[in-house]
């Protein structure tokens, strides 16, 4: 049993990596949802981190608001992939689980102080809850397992030709962060670009004839679209995913120690991760790994079985993988 906590910023991808850490409970506790604006402005996210929540049934799920913007940076979001609402091809109900009070930087400080076992971070977003975080309690380095992000990228980016969507919104939340040297591994794009729908697997996934399957399904049918057009995938890329795969599954994934590094300069770099993998720009013991391959074709059937889990029979029981 591993406890982790998610911080993500729902956006689809964001949605599915929340379903399957909550189709697992044998395997993930999950203590919280902290959320960030990223995909949408806040307000929508933690509305749709309640919404995916209470599609799974689990409205005792801990869903906590935190910062409204990047440290620095304006403000960006993607609504060309999400939809202004950040759940473009879901049609979910308004929730009426409570937002809890507390702010997800004190949940995350507190979670950390108080957890019996040190906590996994499971990050798909903006890693700005957690660079502040440490700047109000940097002791926290020291009680995190690791972080597992969805960020950056080895080679071309997404939002700019240099940057990943997550790096670029606040990438001087991704200095701080990498400065504090937690443990952190990094699931960049040029993995999750490999972890992408195709239409038999788009088929299997309608077929479980839930009403998971069937909001994922519109998600990523929309989402698709843009994926197809600005970067010639051949789906859509689950990119947040990925991370609780490598979870669940952590055989699926194959890393490297790396240096990693993030140009904060406002210009064509901004944003970009600098990543090498090379013995001679390692630290001597290296608290940094990025994932070097995935068995995609495995991340994809997990993702399947996960969301099989929604199935009412299924639910009682518990899922191993
Ligand atoms: O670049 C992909 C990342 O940006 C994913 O986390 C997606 O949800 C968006 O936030
Ligand atoms: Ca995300």
């Amino acid at each position: 049993m591993r406890s982790i906590i998610l911080d993500c910023d729902p956006g689809g991808d964001d949605a599915v990596a929340l379903l399957m850490a909550l189709s697992a409970p044998n395997i993930l506790e999950l203590k919280g949802v902290t959320t960030i604006s990223g995909n949408a402005s806040l307000e929508w996210i933690h509305t749709n981190a309640r919404k995916v929540c209470e599609l799974a049934g689990r409205r005792d799920v801990r869903v906590f608001a935190g910062c409204s913007s990047a440290l620095l940076r304006p403000a960006v979001n993607a609504s060309f992939c999400h939809g202004n609402d950040g759940l473009a091809g879901a049609s979910l109900p308004m929730p009426t689980m409570p937002l809890e009070k507390q702010h997800a930087v004190d949940f995350l400080i507190q979670s950390l102080e108080e957890a019996k076992e040190p906590l996994t971070l499971a990050m798909t977003a903006p890693i700005t809850n957690l660079a502040v975080a440490l700047c109000k309690a940097p002791h926290i380095a020291d009680l995190i397992k690791e972080v597992v992000w969805m960020g950056g990228a080895i080679g071309t980016g997404n939002i700019t030709p240099a940057a990943e969507f997550n790096a670029y919104v606040d990438p001087h939340a991704l200095a701080v962060v990498l400065s504090r040297k937690v443990p952190l591994r990094m699931i960049g794009l040029h993995i999750t670009h490999q972890v992408t729908t195709s239409t038999p697997w788009m088929a299997r996934l309608r077929a479980q004839g839930t009403n998971v399957a069937r909001q994922v399904a519109g998600i990523l049918e929309v989402e698709a679209e843009a994926d197809k057009a600005r970067y010639n995938l051949g789906g859509r890329a689950i990119h947040d995913a990925c991370v609780i795969a490598s979870l669940l599954r952590p055989e699926l994934f194959t890393w490297a120690p790396a240096s990693i590094s993030v140009s904060t300069e406002d210009n064509a770099s901004l944003g970009a991760t600098l990543v090498s993998t090379y013995p001679c720009h390692l630290d001597e013991a290296p608290h940094a790994y990025v994932a070097t391959q995935v068995d995609a074709h495995g991340v994809l059937e997990l993702i399947l079985s996960c969301m099989a889990f929604y199935r009412q029979e299924d639910q009682k029981q518990v899922v191993g993988f």
